[in-house]
């Protein structure tokens, strides 16, 4: 059905102004003003913000890890995540070394299918590189239009690949027109320390920070930044944790390699800290790479504002604590890493961002959406309000407060790791390709209505970018 969208100041990255918004066939048709309203349902957003719909980059929804399963699935994720403002998530699809890339895949559309309530991409685990792997790459990216690719430098045994499987991944990558993420963190010095400290009877949870110092994401980041810079290819970081890794971002761009760094609301306003509550709490506050000393929270806030650091993801992985997190009550290396925060992403960086004065609305739209839709192939078809892009729609209420709080979060988890946290901005309706999600604050969804996106290649601030616009 047509809809009109009257009265809300529209925000995107670039600008902020009043207009009406018209959607027909899920797309936006018009901006302006006075259109035509005949035959439209007139929303009125009076008051509110509206920005595109939110763009997760990061996303763990039903895997496996640690010996158990993420407690989210594609379900319960992506609907927690519409309630949060969001409409799109990238996901990452798990690959087993020696294993068909295709098999891998079809179990991530299996899980997802069904279930997703927004639209959703996958990128690629990349364990291993051979010749089947390379003989692949081909169907991945065109097919199935998977053009970002996951490599772990960290989790030793489990998923960590070396530096040739990361060398010769930005290469393909560069050929073939990917993006390589890493999870920059050096896992054989961490499995060392990891295992020293359990031998000395260290078991508690604020023992997973301390053998993950910020040196090890640093010197990680600082070396796939490096050979990003020798391959002449492009890097994304994700989840940076503190000031070691912003530093190498900082000095890789400063040099001209096409690196990019992405940060998540956990370190921007959690800390170390949280690691040393009693009764076990401090599990629920393990993620790899670990929270950091309050004061890199300061450097992280700068690194949004200046550029740095160019998106922000949830790295939703969530695991309860009963029966989940307690899996590492005697060992802290068992505890699953990961939390809950799909749904809060863009309410914690409004409050903490943008109503603190550390970035302005219009970064705020980047951070969340614009910027990850043009890394990830989306751009503009998501990450906007333009004529012709899909009509993933936030009318936000930039004054209403909320606690947060498992007692009213819609993630499948038993706690939330922002428990208590006062909050100012929150969605009131969010549309999904026209299409209500949710509605004056309650789901409206349907489970299944979630499309899978075949992304473009990537050719942010690429020659080939320029050739493309050239030629058209
Ligand atoms: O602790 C985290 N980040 N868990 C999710 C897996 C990953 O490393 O991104
Ligand atoms: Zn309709
Ligand atoms: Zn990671
Ligand atoms: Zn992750």
């Amino acid at each position: 059905m047509k809809k009109l969208i009257k009265n809300g100041t529209i925000i995107t990255a670039a600008d902020t102004f009043t207009a009406e918004i018209l959607i027909e066939d899920g797309k936006i048709s018009q901006i302006g003003t006075n259109l035509p309203a005949q035959g439209a349902e007139v929303i009125d957003a009076n008051g509110c913000l509206v920005f595109p719909g939110g763009i997760d980059p990061h996303t763990h929804l039903d895997m496996p890890f640690g010996g158990t399963v993420t407690k989210d699935d594609f379900e319960t994720g992506t609907i927690a995540a519409a309630f949060g403002g969001t409409t799109t998530v990238i996901d990452f699809c798990l690959t087993n070394k020696g294993e068909p890339l295709k098999n891998s895949i079809q179990t991530w559309h299996a899980k997802s299918k069904e279930k997703a309530v927004i639209d959703y991409g996958f990128h690629l685990m990349i364990a291993e590189i051979n010749e089947n792997v390379l003989n692949e790459l081909p169907y991945v990216i065109n097919e199935e239009g998977i053009t970002s690719f996951k490599v772990f430098m960290a989790y030793k045994n489990v998923f960590q690949a070396d530096d040739e499987t990361l060398f010769r991944t930005l290469i393909s990558a560069k050929e073939h027109g990917a993006l390589v993420m890493v999870h920059a963190e050096n896992g054989d010095v961490i499995d060392y320390l990891t295992k020293k400290a359990v031998e000395e009877g260290n078991r508690d949870p604020i023992y997973h920070a301390l053998t993950r110092p910020p040196e090890l994401e640093g010197e990680a980041t600082g070396r796939a930044a490096k050979l990003t810079g020798l391959a002449n290819s492009q890097l994304y970081v994700v989840h940076v944790s503190c000031a070691d890794a912003v530093e190498k971002i900082a000095e890789a761009r400063s040099k001209g390699f096409n690196v990019w760094g992405e940060t998540c609301p956990q370190y921007l306003v959690l800390d170390q800290s949280y690691l040393e509550r009693p009764n076990f709490e401090g599990a629920k506050y393990v993620w790899s790479p670990p929270l950091r000393e309050k004061w890199n929270q300061e450097v992280l806030w700068n690194a949004l504002k200046s550029g740095q650091l160019q998106t922000l993801g949830s790295d939703q992985c969530s695991f309860d604590f009963k029966g989940q997190k307690d899996l590492g009550r005697d060992d802290f290396t068992k505890i699953p890493n990961g939390g809950p925060i799909i749904e809060d992403r863009l309410s914690i960086l409004f409050s903490e961002g943008v109503r603190k004065g550390r970035i302005s609305l219009n970064q705020f739209v980047d951070l969340t959406s614009t910027r990850a839709a043009k890394l990830f192939g989306l751009f503009p078809k998501k990450g906007t309000i333009a004529v012709g892009s899909d009509a993933d729609i936030v009318i936000f209420d930039p004054q209403a407060e909320r606690v947060i709080s498992v007692e009213t979060h819609h993630m499948a988890v038993d706690y939330n790791a922002f428990e208590g946290m006062k909050v100012t901005g929150e969605p009131v309706s969010v549309l999904s390709r026209g299409e209500f999600v949710i509605r004056d604050k309650q789901f409206v969804g349907k489970p299944g209505a979630g499309q899978y996106l075949k992304r473009a290649k990537y050719s942010v601030n690429t020659p080939l970018n320029i050739n493309q616009t050239l030629s058209i």
